[in-house]
């Protein structure tokens, strides 16, 4: 279990205490409706946002043996985390080089010394060299090294998996979240497990909600909803809840419980049983901790364990939601008790969300939709979409611009970032 003792009175102060504030005047509105509902700007999205930046796929909890392997789906591209003979975690896309089916086919498994391809059986070994294809002599004198599997960027980072299909503008993930690493420390992040529900492994959550990414995102960059929406949260943490905002689109909420007794079963009885954690900096212990990972997934801690969720866009008009939990490695009855209360809270807490979104959502295809005007509580709203506006054209039109337009700084873009090339459109 990786959870350090020495240094942590040294990160007890946290180095961002407050956040960015919202500056006097600041403009209130968010982003124009049209881009929650133009296909054309959904590709814009997709080439130069989610096919060039860092997207968070997992923890090596996830692939931790020999063969172990684990999938990342996203816009028509498809990742195959895979762990190797020799330990090492390689990414590769899940293409077989034949005819390019699925090499493996699910969102995670384990193979015991090789991936045969199930449409005609090629098969490769577990560093992604091909071993042979099926009937060798049906090849005349086929260069086996030039089929292995393609390999994709892949960085890991606090024990979790990052992958980036295509070159793009963020630094080294290390660099790029090192306004965490004291409190990823402090939770012994990298010795994460895969969370267990009785002897079995949790199996992660997925659900598809028929609304455009950004309405789910814009739901979650912001507490200011919790006392409506959320009672159990509010019943916990809502006396103590803050959301803060960082430089280069990051950001943490926090809410600390243990104030006013709650009421609800679950979250009463989560708090007698969440056990003290004294190896945690004080500001982490009884604290529930998200930590925005930019542009469409949370990293987040409670003292009993920790789960990635976020979202993956499907269609512009559907996105896939999805999370996974982990434990820590020396867990306790008591911790195992107030963890499945807090996967309890957090999944009515989730549900709440998903209406919360559809509403959203909806609401930027009526006519007598306006804007968004923020409260100075949903800053982190205008944060994210601030950060999209840095990355893509056109944010601040009120209406679509013409699909030409759309057509002329893609190919603008395409004579600066060549590898985008190979990324045409969906149908
Ligand atoms: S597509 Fe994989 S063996 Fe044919
Ligand atoms: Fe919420």
């Amino acid at each position: 279990m990786n959870r350090p003792t020495q240094a942590l009175q040294a990160v007890d102060q946290s180095p961002h205490p407050e956040g960015l504030t919202p500056p006097a005047g600041w403009d209130r509105r968010g982003l124009p409706g049209w881009t929650y509902h133009s296909p054309a700007w959904f590709d814009l999205e997709r080439r130069g946002l989610f096919l060039t930046h860092w997207m968070l796929a997992g923890h090596v909890a996830d692939v931790a043996s020999a063969g172990d392997w684990l999938t990342y789906d996203i816009l028509g591209e498809r990742a195959l985390i895979l762990r190797g003979r020799d330990g090492e975690l390689r990414a590769f896309h899940n293409l077989c080089r034949h005819r390019g089916a699925r090499v493996v086919d699910g969102v995670q498994g384990t193979c015991r010394s090789a991936l045969v391809c199930p449409f005609h059986g090629w098969v490769y070994n577990l560093d992604g060299t091909l071993r042979g294809p099926a009937r060798p002599d049906s090849y005349d004198g086929m260069d086996r090294s030039a089929f292995g599997l393609k390999p994709i960027e892949m960085q890991v980072w606090h024990g979790f998996i990052f992958l980036r299909f295509h070159p793009g503008p963020q630094p080294d993930v290390a660099d790029w979240l090192s306004a965490y690493d004291a409190d990823f420390v402090a939770y012994g992040a990298a010795g994460l497990e895969e969370a267990t529900e009785g002897e079995d492994r949790l199996a992660p959550w997925s659900s598809e909600l028929p609304v455009n990414w950004k309405s789910v995102r814009d739901v979650d960059n912001e507490g200011y909803h919790v006392a409506m929406a959320h009672p159990g949260l509010q019943e916990l943490y809502g006396d103590d809840y803050r959301d803060l905002s960082l430089e280069g689109g990051l950001n943490i909420s926090v809410g600390r419980f243990g104030g006013t007794p709650p009421r609800t079963w679950s979250v009463r009885n989560y708090e007698r049983l969440s056990p003290p954690q004294p190896h945690l900096p004080h500001r982490l212990q009884r604290a529930w901790t998200y930590y925005g990972i930019f542009p469409n997934a949370v990293i987040a801690f409670t003292p009993e364990g920790a789960q990635i969720y976020g979202e993956t866009p499907l269609t512009v008009r559907s996105t896939r939601i999805t999370g996974r939990n982990y434990k820590f490695a020396d867990e306790s009855r008591q911790a195992r008790a107030a963890r499945y209360l807090a996967m309890r809270i957090d999944r009515e807490t989730s549900k709440e969300d998903q209406q919360l979104s559809i509403w959203s959502d909806e609401s930027m295809a009526s006519s007598a939709f306006d804007d968004f005007h923020l409260s100075d509580l949903e800053y982190g709203v205008r944060r994210h979409h601030d950060e999209l506006r840095a990355i893509l054209p056109f944010l601040d039109r009120p209406t679509a611009p013409a699909a030409t337009e759309l057509d002329q700084w893609a190919e603008k873009a395409l004579l600066t970032r060549p590898e985008l090339l190979s990324n045409q459109p969906e149908p």
